[in-house]
């Protein structure tokens, strides 16, 4: 089983242990505000190797490079001005850009998937304090194995990993709870790769530009990551329940009870208050509750498409799309 070293309240040992670990190629698993991520340097190819092999992902999908800051950033991609603008707006957070990448930037092609962009993400918090630490980007893809949900505690991560795993720095549970959004700037144009725990809305409201959604079939190949099913629990997924059926998990929104709660395994509750940040937060975390109470399949009530419900209704309609 992996250490859980808790990072808040012995940070400096903390980031020195990881920071040695990290150092000898070995992943890290790592707190950011959206989910946790498995960290390693991104300047590493038999890093970057282990981090494929431990999640059991396919090489064509590229790692989002995590930098300290923008300034970081500017050495290893190029920025046109309305990335940069977006940049600053919106890091650090969670958002990520796809950007091309520089010629001279130490990041190794296997981080890219031999793409020559590269997708870009400055967290806050104890992950902004180990990339200072370190120096060097590190690739972290959320902290999983390929095709599950993704992890929002340190112990989801140590429970998925078991023994292939050394280490994980526990920084509480992640706030945002979704990982980030991804966009593109092609011309003037703002692209929506993959919705996440950055509102698009918002975005368009602060940047005044409209994002535009991937309309076209297969488009999601440009987020390889987005294919098919993805962030799915053991237990099959029923989307938009009116009611819920005897030994099912009911995971519902806004407080509306439904009909057939008496004999559901479990019931759940994402905001009762109706407020989607709370909802995106709990969701991960509430779809294992469910698996681990048993639930012969999980019932979601519906939930609104607007802000970051639309986010939620992506990773709600992968986790109930047709196993591979
Ligand atoms: O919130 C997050 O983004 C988390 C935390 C750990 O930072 N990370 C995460 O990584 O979700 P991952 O590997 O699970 O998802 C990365 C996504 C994939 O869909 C991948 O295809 C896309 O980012 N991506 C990475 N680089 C790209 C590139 N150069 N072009 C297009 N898509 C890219
Ligand atoms: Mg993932």
């Amino acid at each position: 089983m992996a250490d859980i070293v808790d990072a808040r309240t012995d940070a400096r040992a903390a980031l020195a242990r990881a920071c040695e670990t990290l150092g000898r190629g070995v992943p890290v698993a790592i707190p950011t505000e959206t989910v946790y991520g498995l960290a390693a340097d991104a300047t590493d190819p038999l890093a970057i190797t282990r981090i494929y092999e431990m999640k059991g992902r396919p090489r064509f999908n590229p790692l989002i490079c995590h930098m300290a800051d923008l300034a970081m950033a500017e050495r290893h991609a190029v920025f046109d001005p309305l990335s940069r603008r977006i940049a600053e707006a919106f890091w650090p957070g969670p958002l990520t850009l796809v950007l091309p990448i520089r010629p001279e930037s130490a990041i190794h092609p296997l981080a890219r998937a031999g793409l020559d962009t590269v997708g870009i993400r400055v967290p806050t918090g104890i992950a902004s304090r180990l990339l200072a630490a370190f120096g060097r980007p590190l690739a972290a893809p959320s902290a999983n194995t390929s095709g599950r949900v993704s992890p929002t505690t340190a112990r989801h991560v140590a429970d998925d990993f078991g023994a292939k795993l050394e280490l994980v720095l526990d920084g509480g549970p992640a706030t945002v709870g979704l990982e980030s959004t991804i966009l593109k700037v092609e011309g003037e144009t703002i692209r929506l790769l993959r919705p996440g725990g950055l509102d698009a809305a918002e975005v368009e409201r602060v940047i005044g530009r409209p994002v535009l959604r991937n309309e076209k079939a297969g488009a999601a190949i440009e987020a390889p990551g987005m294919l098919a099913s993805h962030y799915a629990p053991d237990a099959p997924v029923r989307l938009d329940a009116a009611d819920v059926r005897p030994g099912e998990a009911l995971i519902r929104f806004g407080g509306k009870a439904l009909p057939g709660e008496a004999e559901a395994a479990l019931v759940l509750d994402l905001s009762p208050e109706g407020n989607l940040a709370e909802a995106a937060a709990n969701l991960f975390g509430y779809m294992k509750q469910a698996d681990a109470a048993g639930a012969r399949s999980i019932a979601f009530s519906p939930i609104p498409a607007t802000g970051l419900g639309e986010a939620i209704n992506d990773r709600l309609q992968r986790a109930a799309a047709p196993r591979g």
